[in-house]
């Protein structure tokens, strides 16, 4: 446990920390990559380009600063850091690497006001929120490793089959390149997918798993993401899975991991509401397909935002699922214009619309989706007073993102 003047002195820099905290992570991570560029292939370099990993980690600091005398309020978060760590085999070995470079930027930005004192709080207070993620990150690898057909580490997967979902979003159907059976994953969980760099370094992205457990295969159903603007690179991984991996290609795989999922041990009888915007429809759909064979008289509704039609991935096998499960009510909705008929119409997945469509406000929600469409649902479900655990998200980037906006 840390000691009061510990508590106290850690708290009292929570102020200064929100203050500098941006300038004092960008710093960090400038500073590592010099000192241990072996650390640098771990993290997204987009994320570091727009600046979300540094907000992120600082978000982290200057939460548990803040709350380093009430510790409980940081479980989820916890849980969610150490699900990512585990995703990306960061091990004990680079804790310390971390703590010397987050010590050392504490010193070098905030220069005389950094006295021994603070040094020392922060360097126990560091190590001790660094036992709990290694000894919640071992835990997530033992079981991992300990599953029939788990593993630890990237293990490599062949592609068995690849196919389009739309006009910029492709599936890729996984196997065990040895053969092996496949593990368990709760459904909402993503893999990570490892490939090589041109400077002969590696890169990894999480991908959601679209399908549902216990099939033969893993799929990942990815959107080639396009420059954002004039003279940016086009998403790295995206593009190369799209234009280079084909069925019978091997790519590195590390297991399952995530913190958003559907328990389908749990047995509620209020109605599911699944929403998702975009690729985001990815977890949701391995979520609509577990659900509906775990809870066969459960109301399910789901809805799904897309642009258009042609970018929408998995329209067809939705609208299948809903002509044989009378449980189930499926709806698409399009921003672009257009004359709309049956269960697909035009405009925005507003609170009013999703109230239109519900029996109750009272459900189980699941979303996720991109960054403007997950804080107004997130705000809309708050407003409305739904419980926290009512309420289960995933964002494909850094969580912090989408507390900031
Ligand atoms: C838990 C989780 C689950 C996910 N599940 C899915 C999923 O199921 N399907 C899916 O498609 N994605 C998913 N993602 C997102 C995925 O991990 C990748 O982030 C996504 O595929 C983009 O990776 P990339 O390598 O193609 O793009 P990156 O190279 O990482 O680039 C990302 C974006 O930034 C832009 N960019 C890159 N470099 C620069 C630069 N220097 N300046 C300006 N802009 C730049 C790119 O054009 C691109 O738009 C998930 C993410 C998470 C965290
Ligand atoms: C006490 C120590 C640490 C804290 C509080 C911490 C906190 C965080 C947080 C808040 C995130 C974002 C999670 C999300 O919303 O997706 C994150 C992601 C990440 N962390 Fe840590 N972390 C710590 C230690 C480490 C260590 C030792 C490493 C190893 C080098 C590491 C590498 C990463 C990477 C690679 C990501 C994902 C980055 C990306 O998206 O590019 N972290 N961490």
């Amino acid at each position: 446990m840390l000691d009061e003047k510990t508590i106290a002195i850690v708290k009292s820099t929570a102020p200064v920390l929100a203050e500098h905290g941006e300038t004092l992570t960008k710093h960090f991570y400038k500073r590592m990559f010099s000192h241990n560029p072996e650390v640098a292939p771990f993290f997204n370099p987009a994320h570091q380009t727009a600046g979300k990993q540094q907000r992120a980690l600082a978000g982290a600091i200057t939460a548990y600063a803040a709350n380093i005398d009430n510790l409980e309020v940081l479980g989820g978060a916890v849980e969610l850091i150490a699900q990512k760590h585990a995703s990306l085999m960061i091990k004990p070995e680079h804790y310390p690497i971390v703590g010397e470079n987050l010590l050392a930027s504490i010193r070098e930005v905030l220069g005389e006001a950094a006295t021994d004192d603070i040094i020392n709080a922060w360097a126990a207070a560091y190590g001790f929120l660094a036992d709990i993620l290694i000894g919640r990150e071992k835990q997530i690898y033992d079981e991992n490793a300990k599953k029939p057909g788990g593993w630890e580490g990237f293990k490599s997967f062949r592609v068995s089959r690849k196919e389009k979902e739309s006009s910029n979003i492709t599936s890729f159907y996984l196997v065990a390149a040895d053969g092996a059976p496949l593990p368990a994953f709760k459904p909402g969980q993503y893999i990570t997918v490892r490939v090589k760099t041109p400077d002969g370094q590696t890169t990894m992205r999480n991908y959601s798993l679209s399908d549902k457990p216990g099939q033969p295969h893993f799929r990942i159903s990815v959107k080639r993401e396009l420059p954002p603007e004039a003279n940016t690179p086009a998403g790295y991984v995206s593009n190369m899975l799209h234009d280079a991996i084909e069925a019978g290609d091997t790519i590195e795989i590390a297991p399952p991991c995530g913190e958003f999922f559907l328990d389908v041990t749990e047995k509620h009888e209020r109605p599911l509401v699944l929403l998702a915007a975009g690729v985001g429809i990815t977890p949701i759909m391995s979520i609509l397909l577990s659900a509906l064979e775990a809870f066969p008289k459960r109301e399910i509704i789901f809805i799904h935002a897309a642009l258009n039609e042609s970018v929408q991935a998995f329209g067809n096998a939705v609208n299948a699922l809903a002509q044989q499960h009378s449980n189930l009510r499926t709806y698409h909705r399009y921003s672009d214009a257009g004359q709309r008929t049956g269960n697909a119409s035009t405009g925005l997945v507003t609170a009013e619309y999703i109230e239109g469509l519900l029996p109750s406000r009272d459900a189980d929600y699941y979303f996720c989706g991109p960054q403007p469409f997950m804080v107004s649902i997130y705000h809309d479900l708050i407003k409305w007073g739904i419980p926290a655990s009512q309420v289960h998200f995933e964002f494909f980037g850094p969580r912090q993102e989408l507390q900031a906006a």
